[in-house]
């Protein structure tokens, strides 16, 4: 069936991230699996965590395992072993949960990085001994696990915010710009005269939402510009917004105010593009 923008709505996405948000790092499954159940691995390495999805052949979510880690930059894998550890663990802690071995995974990487960030990525999930479905592009991940053929992804991650335009399932454009939630820390540090690491925390902390947007907005209000730069040439909508940097209250209406249209966030925005990704695993 054709979509519209009008007939595409985040009620399918947000019941499944609801459903998958609290097993992350959690001590249970979603459920008991069947003897010999067939499971859907997703490996996503980003620059600031790595994150592990597991699906079932539905596409319903059964555990998922995350870390904070710094091994990917622009897009590449930088430290390889680090990423294999933290990757290494993160299968462990999901198989002693699910009591099962995880045996294949599919992988990610931006669109355009080429076919030898794939193969490092590749050689990530193999080194965590598991053996590679597919590698897929980002975004188009996003907009596997949105449901969306036609529209508009902006990924707003650590180091960088990907607009991405799809037709009919097509990515059409790509534009990637290195602006993402690690610029939001650097703005908030130098405004508070204070370290990297401290200005992570505080913007992570929701108690203090309101007193970091105001600070932080001119880099979303950027984001937005940059967004609609790139529609004027191409344009489709609806416009989502994932990523773990748009975390932020008033995040939507910020963006929105200044792209000139509606935009839609879907809850957890940070793991849209890590099911996407296990979605592609047979
Ligand atoms: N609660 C929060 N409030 C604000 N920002 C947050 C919150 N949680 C995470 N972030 C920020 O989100 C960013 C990470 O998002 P995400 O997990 O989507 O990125 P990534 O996939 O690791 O990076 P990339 O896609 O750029 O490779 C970090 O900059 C982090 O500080
Ligand atoms: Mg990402």
């Amino acid at each position: 069936m054709k979509q519209t923008a009008r007939s595409w709505t985040l009620a399918k996405t947000d019941q499944i991230l609801q459903q998958f948000a609290p097993l992350v790092n959690g001590q249970k499954p979603a459920r008991k699996l069947k003897p010999n159940e067939k499971l859907k691995v997703g490996v996503d390495l980003g620059t600031s965590s790595i994150v592990l999805t597991i699906l079932d052949e539905q596409d319903h979510p059964l555990y998922g395992a995350f870390e904070y880690a710094k091994v990917v930059r622009d897009g590449m894998v930088e430290d390889y072993m680090g990423a294999v550890q933290v990757l290494k663990r993160l299968k462990m802690q999901a198989e002693t949960v699910l009591n099962r071995t995880l045996t294949s995974a599919c992988g990610a990487i931006p669109p355009g990085t080429g076919e030898n960030s794939a193969k490092v990525v590749a050689n990530v999930i193999e080194a965590a001994e598991m053996e590679v479905e597919k590698i897929v592009d980002e975004p188009t991940a996003a907009a596997k696990f949105l449901h969306l053929q036609t529209g508009t992804v902006v990924d707003v991650g650590g180091g960088t915010t990907g607009i991405s335009i799809f037709r009919q399932h097509r990515l059409v454009k790509v534009v990637d710009e290195p602006t993402g939630g690690s610029h939001m820390t650097l703005v908030l540090a130098g405004y508070h005269h204070t370290t990297v690491d401290k200005a992570e925390a505080l913007k992570r902390d929701p108690k203090q939402d309101s007193a970091n947007f105001p600070i932080i907005r001119p880099v979303i209000e950027k984001m937005a510009t940059i967004t609609k730069n790139v529609m004027t040439t191409q344009s489709a909508k609806p416009v989502v917004i994932v990523g773990g940097a748009s975390n932020f209250k008033e995040f939507v209406s910020a963006f929105s105010h200044t792209l000139g249209c509606e935009v839609q966030r879907p809850i957890f925005p940070q793991f849209v593009t890590p099911l996407g990704i296990a979605m592609y695993d047979k």
